[in-house]
C-alpha cells in the first residue's frame, strides 16, 4: 500500500482574519468550516492516490454514487488544541486512525494507513492553524475525517472506488449548556445496534438509527437517548453519540469509575479509553463492566452510585442529571455536576490544552 504525498493547492481567497475571529468568538459546534480540506482517492488495483489539500467546498457526486444508496461510509472525530506557547497539538490521532481502520474493515472498505490518516490531519491543521481557537478556553478545532464509497452504480457490493476527506470546524461546547447536566431518555423499545451488527464501527448508519429514539427523547423533554442491549434489554450500552461512565463511592474502597464493557455493539470511544487511565492517575479505580438498568437505578437510590457522565470527543465529559424512562425517573447527584466528573474533566482538558504533563504520550504536536 503506498502512502500518498499530499499536494498543496491552497485557496486564493481564504476568509479574512476579521471574519474568522468573529466566528472563533462563538463557534458553536459543527456550524463553521475552515478554508481547506484534504482529499485522497482509492481505486481498486491502484490503492491510495491523488492526495490533495484543496479549498473547502462541495463534492460533486453522480446521483448513482454507491454511498448515497447503500451507506458505505465511515467517519472519525478528533480535536486539535492551542497550546500555551501558541503551537497546536492533536489529541491521540493514532487512536482515531486505528479505529478508522477497524470501521473500514467492518464496512468492507480499504484501510487507510495510520501514517496517512495522521499526515492528512497534520497538513490540514498546519494550513488552517489560524482557525484553532485561542489557548485557555474549552474551544478547539474539531477534525472530521470520513470515507465514502464513490463507485457509480446500483449493485450492492463493496465499491471499487473510495474518497477519503478531512474537514475541520472550530468547536465550542457540543451541548449548549456546557457542563450543565444533560437529561437522558432511556429507550426501552428501540435499540442502537445488535450483536454481530456494526455498533462498534463509526459509521453514519448507527447515527441515523439513533435519530428516531433521539426525537422521542426530545418529546419526553430529554437531551439524549440511552440504549440498552438488543438481546436482554437490560444492559446499559451507550448514548446516541457518546459513551457513559458511572461513578461509585464507598467508604471502604474509595472512588471507582465504571464504563460498560465493549460487547461489540457499542463504540470504543477514545475519550472513554483515555478516562480509564486519567482516573487511575487521579487515584480512582477504573474498570469496564456490564451495568444493568435495574442496578443503575438501585445503586443511585442506595447512594453508592453517586454520579453519571457522558463522554466523547465532541461532548468531552458532560454530567448526566435526570434519567427518565417509561417506568419512572430519577436524578443523579442532585441534578448538579458531580465533583469526580468535574475533576476528571479538568484533568483531561489540562492534558489536551498542554497545561498538565502528557505522561501517556497522547499529544501529537505539529
Ligand atoms: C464525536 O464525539 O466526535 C462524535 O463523532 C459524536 C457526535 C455526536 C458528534
Amino acid at each position: 500500500m503506498t502512502t500518498p504525498t499530499i499536494e498543496l493547492k491552497p485557496s486564493a481567497h481564504p476568509l479574512s482574519e476579521a471574519e474568522r475571529n468573529k466566528i472563533l468568538a462563538a463557534p458553536g459546534f459543527g456550524r463553521h468550516f475552515t478554508d481547506h480540506m484534504v482529499t485522497i482517492k482509492w481505486t481498486e488495483g491502484r490503492g491510495w492516490h491523488d492526495g490533495q489539500l484543496v479549498p473547502y467546498g462541495p463534492l460533486s457526486l453522480d446521483p448513482a454514487t454507491n454511498v448515497l444508496h447503500y451507506a458505505q461510509e465511515i467517519f472519525e472525530g478528533l480535536k486539535a488544541y492551542r497550546q500555551p506557547d501558541g503551537s497546536v497539538a492533536m489529541f491521540r490521532p493514532d487512536a482515531n486512525a486505528r479505529r478508522f481502520q477497524a470501521s473500514a474493515r467492518r464496512l468492507a472498505m480499504p484501510e487507510l494507513p495510520v501514517e496517512t490518516f495522521i499526515e492528512a490531519c497534520d497538513v490540514l491543521v498546519q494550513q488552517d492553524k489560524g482557525w484553532v481557537p485561542a489557548h485557555g478556553g474549552e474551544e478547539s478545532l474539531y477534525l472530521r475525517p470520513f470515507m465514502i464509497a464513490t463507485e457509480v452504480g446500483l449493485g450492492v457490493k463493496p465499491a471499487n472506488e473510495y474518497l477519503f476527506v478531512v474537514i475541520a470546524s472550530p468547536a465550542g461546547a457540543y451541548f449548549a449548556g456546557g457542563v450543565k447536566p444533560v437529561s437522558i431518555w432511556l429507550s426501552e423499545n428501540r435499540v442502537r445496534a445488535v450483536p454481530g451488527g456494526m455498533g462498534d464501527a463509526k459509521t453514519g448508519g448507527n447515527y441515523a438509527a439513533s435519530l428516531l429514539a433521539q426525537a422521542e427523547a426530545a418529546v419526553h423533554g430529554c437531551d439524549q437517548v440511552a440504549y440498552l442491549d438488543a438481546v436482554e434489554h437490560k444492559w446499559v450500552e451507550e448514548l446516541g453519540g457518546m459513551n457513559l461512565y458511572f461513578v461509585y463511592e464507598d467508604a471502604a474502597n474509595g472512588t471507582r469509575i465504571v464504563t460498560p464493557t465493549l460487547t461489540g455493539s457499542l463504540l470504543a470511544g477514545v475519550t472513554r479509553d483515555s478516562l480509564l487511565s486519567v482516573a487511575r492517575d487521579l487515584g480512582y479505580a477504573s474498570q469496564e463492566a456490564r451495568v444493568s438498568i435495574d442496578q443503575w437505578r438501585a445503586d443511585t437510590e442506595n447512594g453508592t452510585l453517586t454520579e453519571v457522565f457522558a463522554c466523547g470527543t465532541a461532548a468531552v465529559i458532560t454530567p448526566v442529571g435526570t434519567v427518565k424512562s417509561a417506568g419512572g425517573e430519577w436524578t443523579q447527584s442532585g441534578g448538579e455536576p458531580g465533583k469526580v466528573t468535574l475533576k476528571l474533566r479538568e484533568a483531561l482538558l489540562d492534558i489536551q490544552r498542554g497545561v498538565a504533563e502528557d505522561t501517556h504520550g497522547w499529544m501529537h504536536r505539529l
